[in-house]
């Protein structure tokens, strides 16, 4: 996993960089999107998620890289993404074969990471990545994707 821990590195600091160039938000977090798809082995489809303004309770779908999604709006409590929006943790599913409440988006997708993002400590939205390999979600995943939900918060 040490490779891992470098590629996170270096894109902690690509990611850094791109935060300060011009630029708008959504074209920013669409290269972060590509970013982090192209240069993790793992990651075959990332996108954000973020509360819908005219509907408080549910998601509406940002910027992603992979394949499209039907799932452009969830409701709070619906699938990983819509679990995560209410209890405001980081989940891991290793294997979503194994899960009740999942919302399928491609038969490719194994598992998914979803960490939440906060602005001043309220939830505006997630960070959402699906892997076509079963398990290859590690805590040094988790411990990058929430630096990189705390860069993206500064963009918000
Ligand atoms: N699988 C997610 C839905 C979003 S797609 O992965 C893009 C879920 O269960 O919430």
């Amino acid at each position: 996993m040490r490779e891992n821990n470098i590629i996170f590195k270096k894109l902690s600091r690509q990611i850094e960089d791109l935060l300060h160039k011009k630029g708008s938000m959504l074209y920013k977090l669409q290269c972060i999107s590509k970013l982090l798809k192209d240069e993790v082995p793992h990651y075959d489809w990332v996108g954000f998620y973020f509360v819908d303004q005219k509907n408080p309770k549910e998601l509406i779908l940002g910027p992603f890289e992979g394949a499209p999604t039907e799932h452009a709006h969830i409701p709070f409590g619906q699938g990983i993404c819509g679990q995560v929006a209410e209890d405001e943790k980081t989940r891991i599913v290793q294997d979503v074969a194994r899960e009740n409440n999942y919302l399928p988006c491609n038969i490719d997708v194994k598992s998914e990471i979803v960490v939440p993002i906060f602005k001043s400590e309220k939830f505006i939205g997630e960070i959402d990545i699906d892997s076509y390999e079963i398990a290859p979600f590690t805590d040094e995943d988790k411990n990058f994707l929430k630096k990189v939900a705390n860069m993206v918060s500064e963009l918000l």
